[in-house]
């Protein structure tokens, strides 16, 4: 499998964009655009399932998160809710969690939802503004690594999975969810939900084009489990697995790092 992995350079490739500095931007641009509709667009268009999601990520992640020393990553956290999720699951002798993203207006709205969303007496996560790509802690910093529907739109997913690698400690564990295709007769209804229904919905809350047709496009973009699981492999991790969730809807990729 791992030899069959096409090497060429794949990630997000938002419409006009030229290389990989344009796509991450065009992304940022796009992530900064609809900050301020980001979470209710969220839950209304998956009906709310993105938080069983989110839990359900976090939840695998408890022996990590119940050590009192463990430092947790959560990459491309725009607001928050999966940070938020992994504080919520943590004891009060808390681990660090940091949240991550290089949009300054998703994060702003990461940072004024923490008292809420916090647990009284938890742990409380820190926010910074931080390229995925690019992070600035050293190696082998964290020993969980998380992100949850932003993954897919990096702009190189092969240096986004070695950059994971990188910061994680040896035996460190990696947990990517994102939405996937399902297939069958569920999948045919859904393609009709998430290609015409969601981006229609999508466009006339937000009252910005285009970032709900790019949803769909980079999800068909995105690798399938099989190669995503090789690429994982490949990057450094010693094991790598794949859980459907929702009939396969969204997923969860999970690694561990060689020691
Ligand atoms: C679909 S949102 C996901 C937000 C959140 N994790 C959630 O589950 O709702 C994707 C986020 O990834 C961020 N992002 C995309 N590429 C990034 C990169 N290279 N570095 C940091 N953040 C990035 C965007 O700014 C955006 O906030």
């Amino acid at each position: 499998m791992d030899q069959e992995i096409n090497q060429r350079i794949i990630g997000a490739s938002p419409a006009g964009a030229q290389d990989r500095e344009s796509a991450a931007q065009a992304v940022r641009e796009m992530f900064t655009s609809i900050a301020p509709r980001y979470d209710l667009l969220n839950h209304v268009l998956s009906f709310n399932i993105d938080r069983v999601w989110w839990w359900r990520t976090a939840r695998k992640f408890d022996a990590i998160l119940r050590r009192p020393q463990a430092r947790a990553l959560d990459l491309c956290c725009g607001t928050g809710d999966m940070t938020f999720a992994l504080s919520r699951r943590a004891n009060s002798s808390s681990p660090q969690i940091l949240g991550a993203d290089f949009s300054h207006a998703m994060l702003q709205r990461a940072a004024a939802k923490t008292a809420q969303k916090s647990k009284p007496g938890g742990t409380t996560p820190r926010w910074i503004e931080a390229d995925a790509l690019r992070l600035p802690f050293p190696d082998g910093h964290f020993n969980l690594v998380t992100s949850a529907f932003g993954f897919r739109n990096l702009a190189d997913y092969d240096a986004g999975l070695r950059e994971i690698v990188r910061v994680l400690t040896p035996g460190g564990e990696c947990g990517i969810l994102d939405f996937g295709e399902p297939s069958g007769v569920i999948g045919k209804c859904y393609r009709v939900y998430f290609k015409k229904v969601l981006p229609a919905i999508g466009t006339m809350i937000s009252g910005v084009r285009g970032p709900y047709a790019y949803l769909p496009a980079s999800v068909e973009r995105f690798p399938a489990p099989d190669e995503m699981l090789g690429r994982m492999r490949q990057a450094g991790f010693r094991t790598a697995s794949w859980t459907p969730y929702s009939f396969g809807i969204a997923g969860l990729y999970r690694g561990v790092k060689r020691s």
